[in-house]
């Protein structure tokens, strides 16, 4: 196994988009930011230089980091923030892991352009389970702000409404030809004639869930969220942020150039959202680019997406998932939890430019009607290395005060979260389940929630209120998917297990980033167990001081 070693400077980039120049902030000028490709087994050692005027962290989503939470990132949770002119480095190992990761800040709204891919590949020798693909290619899809989106942000939060909608989508950084100014950036994806290509695409947008096809290809989806699924193939993808997907896609059409296109997926009725396309070219290398001499490219056709709000497509699509093999699930169930997952408003007594919200309100979100506060002094896995009284309480709801219709007509005057810093205590090895039940309190959404430090077997799903005695017996537990982030479907819930054996503070939370800001989410505490290789490692020297 290797080391490898980056230095990763963070700092504000002149970035040219949509016909104008913004101050970006990125990872050593790059954006999106550098690309890191390992073997399982190897360790990373980045030195994060914070050059920029933010506070930052930085998280690695998806990677486990056992017993290593100091590694992980979110802010206040696991490490306070790098502040400007300061540095610190992660180090952590990839413990039997392959596939595709992400990188991405882990503060405010830094993660807008403070992104890049982690690829995994197996260990030396160890072959996929598939064919060798000719090429392989990150795809990361993002969103773009003509402001910047930490202004986006606090204007957001001060007002108490939902932020602007982004003013591109885009793939590898850049919006595509169907875009202002646009067209000569568009990422370009070259293949030889017949030759079988791996694409490992990432959902790194804030705040939207995407559908993606390639114009008159199919793919065929063999991993997700770093553990490899039963093959399957499908005209287009959707994919919740946070998440990954590699497909395998076979040049096998006419030599030309095609495009690839994501759009939105878009389950909150009344929402804001942006419906515009972004596209890349996927461009046979035996046809000429620029069409004959003198004369124009020929223009690729467009992939036909699924409709903004056709969650038929979008479920049919989650649900053909499975492991290749039997997986090791929980039978049996020690924590048995229920967690809402939703919007809130908080009811304004007067108009007040903070309350600009529907009806003079402002968004909440919750879990079990707890908004999760971050603390500001210390992160939480110092409170609790340090055992530091006053920073957090450990009586998170292991299900909500109040039972009602959670999809029906209900009254959201019920509804009204309290601001708390709650933490749910696991035993280490605790063999846990969690259902997550998606609210209509505003109105019902797809949540992608993402638990950090570990991988979990999604074991069922499905629409309306959740039933345990009508839905247990038809949970999956043999082959279901392993993975890392799963949209709780609108008006529905889903259920994943998953053994508490890596012992720190893990945050949960949804990966719509208003969502997450607003509160929508919450921390697990996993005990240490028995002897070193159950409990915390020492903290590094140089984690950050608040
Ligand atoms: Cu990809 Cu808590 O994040």
């Amino acid at each position: 196994a290797e080391t490898h070693y980056h230095e990763f400077v963070i700092q504000a980039t002149p970035v040219k988009r949509l016909c104008r120049t913004h101050s970006t902030i990125t990872v050593n000028g790059q954006f999106p930011g550098p690309t890191l490709e390992v073997r399982d087994g190897d360790s990373l050692v980045i030195k994060a230089i914070n050059q920029a005027r933010y506070n930052i962290t930085l998280h690695w989503h998806g990677v486990r980091q056992l017993r290593n939470p100091w590694a992980d990132g979110p802010v206040y949770v696991t490490q306070c923030p790098i502040q400007p002119g300061a540095t610190y480095t992660y180090r952590f190992t990839i413990q039997n892991q392959e596939g595709t990761l992400w990188w991405h800040a882990h503060s405010q709204w830094l993660r807008a352009t403070v992104y890049g891919a982690l690829i995994i590949y197996p260990r030396l020798g160890k072959p996929y389970p598939f064919p060798m693909p000719k090429r392989e290619f990150p795809v990361l899809l993002g969103e773009w702000w003509d402001r910047n989106p930490m202004d986006v942000l606090k204007l957001a939060l001060f007002t108490g409404a939902a932020p602007n909608v982004s003013d591109a989508y885009t793939i590898n950084g850049q919006p595509g030809d169907l875009y202002r100014c646009s067209s000569k950036e568009t990422t370009v994806f070259p293949v030889g004639a017949g030759e079988t290509i791996l694409l490992r695409i990432i959902n790194a947008a804030l705040e939207q869930e995407l559908f993606f096809s390639v114009a008159n290809h199919m793919l065929t989806v063999v991993a997700a969220d770093a553990a490899y699924t039963k093959p399957f193939t499908t005209n287009v993808i959707m994919i919740s942020p946070g998440q990954t997907t590699n497909v395998l896609l076979t040049a096998n059409q006419a030599p030309g150039r095609y495009y690839m296109a994501a759009r939105a997926y878009q389950t909150a009725q009344n929402a804001a959202f942006d419906n515009t396309t972004t596209t890349a070219i996927l461009q046979y290398k035996s046809a000429p680019c620029g069409g004959k001499k003198g004369q124009p490219a020929s223009t690729p056709i467009l992939p036909s997406l699924p409709a903004f709000n056709d969650t038929a497509t979008a479920t049919a699509f989650t649900a053909q998932f499975r492991s290749p093999w039997k997986v090791k699930v929980p039978l049996q169930v020690d924590e048995n939890l229920f967690f809402t997952v939703g919007l809130g408003l908080i009811n304004c007594s007067r108009p007040s430019p903070r309350c600009q919200g529907p009806n003079g309100t402002r968004f909440t979100t919750s879990i079990n009607n707890v908004s999760f506060v971050l603390p500001r002094a210390n992160s939480l896995m110092q409170a609790y290395y340090q055992n530091m009284p006053g920073v957090f309480t450990t009586d998170f709801p292991p299900s909500p005060p109040i039972k009602f219709d959670y999809t029906g007509n209900v009254s959201r005057g019920l509804w009204q979260p309290v601001k708390a810093t709650k933490l749910y205590k696991l035993k280490y090895g605790s063999q846990v389940q969690i259902v997550m039940q998606d609210t209509s309190i505003v109105t019902t959404e797809d949540h992608p929630m993402h638990l950090h430090g570990y991988q979990f077997a999604v074991v069922g799903m499905g629409f309306g209120n959740f039933d345990a005695r009508r839905d247990t017996p038809k949970f999956n537990l043999v082959d279901p998917p392993m993975r890392n982030t799963i949209g709780t479907p609108p008006g529905g819930w889903v259920a994943i297990r998953f053994v508490a054996d890596n012992p720190g503070v893990w945050l949960m939370h949804c990966h719509l980033d208003s969502h997450l800001i607003w509160g929508l989410a919450m921390s697990f505490l996993v005990e240490n167990g028995v002897g070193e290789l159950q409990t915390v490692q020492p903290p590094p020297l140089d984690l950050p001081r608040c």
